[in-house]
């Protein structure tokens, strides 16, 4: 059975006997235009409530998705479910998704009120219902007093608690979000980041948020989507994304990693090219022989002692500081190996550390659980 047969079961499980968990299902669904393809043949499923984020590349597909459950595009192939139903032909208004897009999309001519209350209006609402869900969206945004505003007349920031407003206000059951806070500055990013993470455990909803930012998307999210060239390179959580990238594409979009090439001997041991020879975590699901790469994330390195001889970290090696650089608290260094190689080490900055310098010889070592095995590109 292939990948995507797999996938296309766990799917279908999905969708039948446990219809509750799903909140959104694609069913086999792409999208080409003129025969190139924008979203090859994906199946994914969205749990109800979660907040998931779609991650990758410019150009990976992410949009795409997002659109397609909307209904903003149409799919060349597949169904998509909502809620349990499918809403492959439903018209995107009746589909009762919020939106809230990078470049806030407010009606320039109405107030923060009117622009909040638009969507009500449109769905034939009261007046003293408009006011109560607009004071309660615009409390939840923090831009109560605003009201009579024009989106002219405000920041960046606080036009897109307008969209945000804007949408959460007839409580949709699903939000979709692309790059929401793309064109804001990096301190009002993570503000705006912690307020929507409060919002969505407030509110509940299923939330599916597009953005090319690896921090923000580990950040915010219960599960990570990373695309790449308009397939899915792997979903789960950002800790499995991160400590368990199921390959090189992966490991290098996110975070930081040292990659080193070889061929694995046993199920604990990689002969890197060369014929260093490291000990591993159990690698499971690769045979002998096949080469792979192998990550050690910057932060499982250790500066060890010269002449240690831990069994904890049969990983060992010395090498010359190429580079140092501080980072917030954090202290990076490049070590230079021998055999050409570079280690790149990363740690809170303390006294010990800071007293390394350019030029100076280091023994390094690492643990063979930290020590991970994953399939190498092709090519
Ligand atoms: N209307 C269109 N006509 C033709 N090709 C399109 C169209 N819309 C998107 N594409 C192509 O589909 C692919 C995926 O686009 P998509 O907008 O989903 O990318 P993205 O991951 O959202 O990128 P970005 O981070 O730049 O927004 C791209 O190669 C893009 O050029
Ligand atoms: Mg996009």
């Amino acid at each position: 059975m292939n990948a995507s047969t797999q996938e296309r079961r766990n799917i279908m499980k999905m969708i039948s006997p446990t219809p509750d968990d799903a909140m959104i299902v694609f069913d086999g669904v792409s999208k080409s235009y003129n025969g190139a393809v924008a979203l090859h043949e994906t199946a994914l499923a969205v749990r109800r409530g979660e907040f998931l984020s779609l991650l990758g590349p410019s150009g990976s597909g992410k949009s795409t998705i997002l659109n397609i459950i909307a209904g903003a595009i149409a799919p060349s192939s597949g169904r998509i479910f909502l809620n349990g139903a499918d809403v492959s032909t439903v018209p995107p208004r009746e589909r009762q998704l919020g939106m809230v897009f990078q470049n806030y999309a407010l009606l320039p001519h109405l107030n923060v009120y009117d622009n909040i209350a638009f969507p009500l209006r449109i769905r034939g609402a009261s007046n003293a219902e408009i006011k109560q869900k607009v004071g309660d969206a615009l409390e939840r945004v923090s831009l109560v007093g605003y009201e009579k505003r024009k989106p002219r007349e405000m920041s960046g920031g606080q036009q897109q608690r307008v969209g945000i407003a804007r949408c959460i206000v007839y409580s949709p059951s699903v939000i979709l979000m692309d790059e929401p806070l793309g064109a804001l500055d990096k301190k009002l990013r993570d503000q705006l980041q912690g307020e929507i993470k409060k919002l969505h455990r407030d509110l509940g909803t299923t939330l599916v948020y597009v953005t090319h930012d690896q921090e923000e998307a580990l950040n915010l999210s219960d599960r990570v989507c990373l695309m790449n060239g308009g397939r899915i390179a792997q979903l789960g959580t950002p800790d499995e994304l991160y400590f368990e990238p199921v390959d090189e594409f992966v490991a290098d979009f996110v975070g930081e990693s040292n990659l080193f090439a070889g061929v694995l001997r046993d199920d604990y041991q990689v002969e890197l090219d060369g014929g260093w020879l490291l000990r591993v975590r159990s690698a499971q699901g690769f045979l002998p022989g096949e080469r792979v790469k192998v990550m050690v994330r910057p932060e499982k390195v250790e500066v060890a002692a010269p002449g240690d001889a831990s069994d904890a970290h049969p990983n060992r090696c010395v090498g010359t500081v190429n580079q140092i650089s501080f980072v917030g608290g954090m202290t990076r260094f490049e070590v230079r190996l021998a055999d050409g190689r570079t280690v790149l080490v990363k740690g809170i900055s303390d006294r010990a550390a800071d007293r390394i310098e350019v030029g100076a010889s280091l023994a390094l070592r690492w643990a063979a659980h930290n020590t991970v095995v994953i399939k190498a590109n092709q090519g």
